[in-house]
């Protein structure tokens, strides 16, 4: 997550949060989730969860890949698997989120066939202390 472009600068959260938030989430699908090892070490993965209201689709969330393993195809990889789950399990749409400036992610995105839609700005007003 610290190296997904955002708006403002990554706040990491206690290992507790993060269980309780996305371990216990109730659209969690961990058979969907794609994991990608080298040996026994963990260097990548791209997470899924059920949208609410759309019985046939996934909402794909992040996809990472630790640095040292980054430019060799393995989120694309990724990617592909979990399209592959979607398409033997009945899911008819997949919808995920990048920055603009996420270039590597948008570049996978558009190679798997996502299209684009509507984009979200990210708004920031200045306040002066009044004297
Ligand atoms: C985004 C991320 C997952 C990509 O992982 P990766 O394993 O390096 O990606 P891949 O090797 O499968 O593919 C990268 C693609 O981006 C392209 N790319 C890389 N930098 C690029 C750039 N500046 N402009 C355009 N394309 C670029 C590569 O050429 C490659 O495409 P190709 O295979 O057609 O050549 C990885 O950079 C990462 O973990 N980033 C931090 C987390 C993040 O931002 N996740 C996305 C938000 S959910």
């Amino acid at each position: 997550m610290a190296d997904v472009p955002m708006p403002e600068p990554y706040t990491p959260i206690p290992y507790e949060q993060w269980l309780s938030f996305d371990m216990k989430d109730p659209g969690l699908l961990p058979e969907a989730y794609a994991i990608a090892k080298d040996g026994a070490k963990y260097i990548g993965l791209s997470t899924v969860r059920r949208l609410d209201k759309e019985p046939h689709g996934f909402h794909q969330l992040l996809t990472g890949v630790r640095n040292d393993y980054r430019g060799k195809g393995i989120a694309y990889a990724m990617k592909l698997k979990v399209i592959e789950y979607a398409q033997k399990n009945g899911i008819q749409r997949i919808k995920t989120e990048n920055a603009t400036t996420n270039a590597p992610m948008l570049a996978i995105n558009i190679k798997l066939g996502f299209k684009r839609q509507v984009g979200w700005i990210a708004f920031s007003k200045t306040l002066t202390q009044s004297p």
